[in-house]
């Protein structure tokens, strides 16, 4: 790493979109550390502002742009470099480097977090000598087929759950989808690199460790499948829970879903991204999997790991979505009865398959009204599934408190990712309280310690 010779350091971070990007953070406050820098809470006190964004809706990149402007507008003439990092920077490189009203100083991918200390030096370097146009961008938007950061150990703010990114990149290019564009292909860490890892932060008193990977359970190395790394890292006797995100349903061989149910450390919740219930729009998308190869999954996931909670993402308002398309992705809907979705109105991402091939022609009213009613759907299944926990008892561990407007409140989850409120009592962080569900609504069940 190069040794700089400038005073201004103190850097203030901003982390948009996914696990993987609060993860990269980390990463990237690693390397900053590593080289000098210190991280200040209030963008006001920085020298150098860095931007962690999500490229994959439309809204995320119009919040990013507004946040620019205002970091300028809080520093009022005096300098502050503003970096743009993660998606949007390998998607909208040439906007992001050639908008003057945005004035971006350096622009880094996610892979080329290793060179900020480089980029950086550049830039200021650079305002010592010109000002206004006469600066030169700073930029590394190279995406690498090799490069997982096995090399860094994130920076992790403390708390009960460490991320820890065991995959990187993805080779699916679903058509509506830009990961592959920003991320690249998909590249493995070595399972005894992640365990090394694991050990560690269970010294550190995690309690639990979310594998993460855009395709998570593609991992491979060298002969290691996902769930060979899963079983592996569930022998580390310090933690004591692990979960994983994100899965996509053709990468779920019996023999994974026998080691999660085999595994008590290993948490009975899957997220099984579905998309859509109609096969037309599978195919459009292509997700590689029919409605029925879905549901046919789901029952063996049920039937190997009985009791297991499924979440799910749908999209709505895909390329020719028909008012009958979305009927089929209510009633799979209605038929598999998640536990919980994440619903999301189809948005054009440039680049993407979808955007060359087919026409963004669902209007935005149809989508919202599909939206509207596929989340109505989603409460009522929710608060129908909650319900049935009411007067069960669970063990929870509470991995967050309350906010200044609660402070008497923990939040936990339970194995099965349910998230419950508790009275703090006598209990704290990182503790495993058994309770009585005594209360529930769609999101979230109010537990009672016994
Ligand atoms: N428009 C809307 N939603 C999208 N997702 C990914 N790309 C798009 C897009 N272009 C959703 C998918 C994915 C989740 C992370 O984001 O549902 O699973
Ligand atoms: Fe995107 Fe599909 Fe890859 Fe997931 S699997 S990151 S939706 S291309």
């Amino acid at each position: 790493m190069i040794d700089i010779q400038y005073d201004k350091k103190r850097v203030f971070v901003e982390t948009y979109g996914c696990q993987m990007n609060v993860y990269d953070t980390e990463l990237v406050r690693s390397i900053l550390l590593k080289a000098g820098y210190s991280f200040v809470a209030k963008e006001q006190e920085a020298d150098i502002a860095l931007l962690n964004t999500c490229a994959i809706r439309e809204h995320a990149h119009q919040k990013v742009y507004n946040r620019i402007h205002e970091i300028r507008r809080c520093h009022q003439g005096k300098s502050v470099v503003i970096g743009v990092l993660g998606c949007m920077a390998t998607n909208l490189r040439t906007d992001l480097l050639e908008n003057r009203r945005l004035n971006i100083d350096f622009i880094a991918g996610p892979d080329s977090y290793k060179r900020l200390p480089e980029l950086i030096a550049q830039c200021v370097n650079d305002e010592k000598q010109w000002t206004g146009d006469k600066r030169r961008k700073a930029y590394d938007v190279r995406l690498s087929e090799f490069e997982t950061y096995a090399d860094v150990y994130p920076e992790r703010p403390g708390g009960v759950n460490a991320w820890l990114a065991v995959m990187r990149g993805c080779n699916n290019f679903c058509t509506f989808c830009v990961v592959p564009y920003t991320r690249g292909r998909e590249r493995s860490r070595a399972p005894e690199n992640v365990v090394a890892e694991v050990r560690r932060l269970g010294q550190e008193g995690f309690k639990q460790v979310t594998l993460l990977g855009q395709n998570v359970n593609s991992y491979y190395y060298q002969g290691h499948d996902f769930a060979d790394l899963i079983e592996e890292v569930s022998r580390v006797e310090t933690i004591e829970r692990i979960r994983f995100t994100s899965p996509h349903p053709k990468d779920f061989p019996e023999k994974l879903l026998n080691v999660i149910a085999r595994h008590p450390k290993i948490c009975k919740h899957i997220h099984l991204p579905v998309q859509s219930g109609s096969n037309r729009i599978l195919e459009r998308m292509g997700r590689t999997y029919t409605r029925e190869d879905f549901l046919e999954l789901v029952a063996k996931i049920q039937r190997i790991i009985p009791g297991v909670a499924l979440s799910t993402d749908v999209i709505v308002g895909f390329c020719a979505e028909t008012d009958a398309d979305f009927e089929d992705t209510l009633s799979l809907m209605r038929e598999v009865e998640f536990d919980s979705a994440f619903t999301f109105k189809y948005s054009q991402r440039k680049g993407t398959i979808a955007s060359r091939q087919y026409k963004d022609d669902v209007f935005e009213a149809i989508k919202t009204e599909r939206i509207v009613s596929l989340n109505a759907l989603q409460k009522e299944i929710s608060l129908k599934k909650n319900r049935a926990y009411i007067s069960h008892c669970h063990e929870i561990l509470i991995e967050n408190k309350g906010n200044k407007h609660s402070p008497d409140i923990l939040y936990g989850r339970t194995d099965d990712n349910k998230l419950v409120t508790l009275a703090s009592g006598n209990h704290g962080l990182g503790e495993f309280v058994k309770v009585r569900i005594v209360d529930v609504s769609a999101n979230v069940l109010k537990g009672v310690a016994i």
